[in-house]
């Protein structure tokens, strides 16, 4: 199962709020940044800021031939040729074609996996992910049925106080709580994301120790009295299967790839282990670290390395943002006075993330 996590493509379409890592990781001209690769959006939200060099790797590499065909396509398209090719919004061209136009400027490796994937290409790769795919077939339609017209009601709202009020109302209630709870039951939940999306970062960590479906429903709740459902993405992704414009993240937006396109020279992708890629890298050698969600397929042990290796690899008062969504790993024992979290950021954070499904380690480490 694992295997076949990471050798398709799993996710296409970030589903993380980029405002936290800016406000975690604050980098500055000459920063050295760590990120993994995943759907590619989060490398490229952090070159919003000036850093000196990103180092993305993912242990799968089809998510960065992924990152590859992005800062291709915003490369070499215009804006609105860029959203379209990736089908972000409807194209009037053949995408093939104009993938065509583009092959000359791909990596090799990527190259060749996208000339395989002509389908993918066709129907625009952002929704090409399994996850992806799966919300729009299932999830979207399923919660369709359960929610009926107040799902379009919940994406109507421009003032937060509305929402609040047509929340406490009309949404949160108590049947929908229950079949929440209930239909995310830790053994049910297993058996469904097992079979039907196979991520091991889903199923491995529903071993009954919480009652994922009443915390997830928690900080859905919370979220909806904090942010606008219409301007979250992962909202979008889960009860529309899309999202539309009013949600984009910079990357997808005229303004943000107008800053993007000019410092993707500034990534150095890699196909590595996280764990390993730290162990073969110079100590002193990054000043921040974006480690979401990579937690979620470690075993503790590897978590414990990894977080070991951050120290040794980290420059003295380096900033780390890590986020996990199932999983609850611990700072080992050993590492607890050199990662200096804060917890407020990270309350902040927990809050405000408009992608709520995460929990945060942010902070800063001294050595
Ligand atoms: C859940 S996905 C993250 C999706 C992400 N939330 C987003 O918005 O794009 C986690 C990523 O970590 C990668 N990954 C998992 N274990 C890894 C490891 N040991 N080393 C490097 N990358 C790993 C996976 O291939 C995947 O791309």
């Amino acid at each position: 199962m694992a295997e076949k996590f990471f050798s398709r493509l799993s996710y296409s379409f970030g589903n993380e709020d980029w405002r936290s890592e800016q406000e975690a990781l604050k980098i500055k001209t000459g920063d050295r940044v760590l990120s993994i690769t995943a759907s590619g959006d989060r490398p490229l939200h952090l070159l919003l800021d000036d850093c000196e060099e990103i180092v993305s790797i993912d242990a799968n590499p089809i998510q960065n031939h992924l990152l590859n065909l992005k800062c291709v396509a915003m490369q070499h398209l215009s804006y609105k040729e860029y959203i379209e090719f990736l089908g972000a919004v409807p194209a009037r061209k053949q995408r093939l074609h104009t993938f065509q136009k583009l092959l000359p400027h791909f990596e090799e490796k990527s190259r060749h996996y996208w000339i395989n994937k002509k389908k993918m290409i066709e129907k625009g790769v952002l929704y090409q992910g399994v996850v992806e795919k799966k919300c729009q077939s299932i999830v979207a339609p399923l919660l369709r049925i359960l929610r009926g017209k107040k799902v379009d009601k919940l994406f109507e709202f421009s003032d937060l106080k509305e929402q609040q009020e047509f929340v406490k109302k009309a949404w949160d209630k108590v049947y929908w709580r229950k079949l929440f709870d209930l239909s995310l039951n830790s053994a049910l939940a297993r058996l469904l994301l097992r079979c039907i999306v196979s991520d091991p970062g889903l199923y491995n960590h529903l071993n009954g120790a919480t009652r994922v479906g009443s915390y997830l429903y928690r900080r859905m709740h919370n979220s909806l009295m904090h942010n606008l459902a219409k301007e979250s993405l992962l909202f979008s992704l889960i009860f529309k299967g899309k999202v539309a414009p009013e949600a984009f993240p910079p990357y997808l937006t005229q303004e943000g790839v107008s800053i993007i396109k000019k410092r993707t020279h500034r990534l150095k992708v890699k196909n590595i282990d996280v764990v390993t890629f730290l162990e073969t890298s110079p100590a002193n050698s990054f000043d921040c670290f974006s480690l979401s969600d990579v937690a979620s397929y470690l075993s503790p042990k590897n978590f414990a390395k990894m977080m070991q290796e951050v120290l040794r690899v980290a420059k003295p008062q380096a900033r780390f943002s890590i986020r996990q969504f199932l999983s609850n790993h611990q700072l080992p024992e050993n590492l607890v006075s050199s990662f200096a979290r804060d917890g407020e950021l990270e309350d902040r954070l927990e809050k405000k993330d408009r992608c709520f499904v995460y929990r945060y380690m942010a902070g800063t480490i001294s050595k």
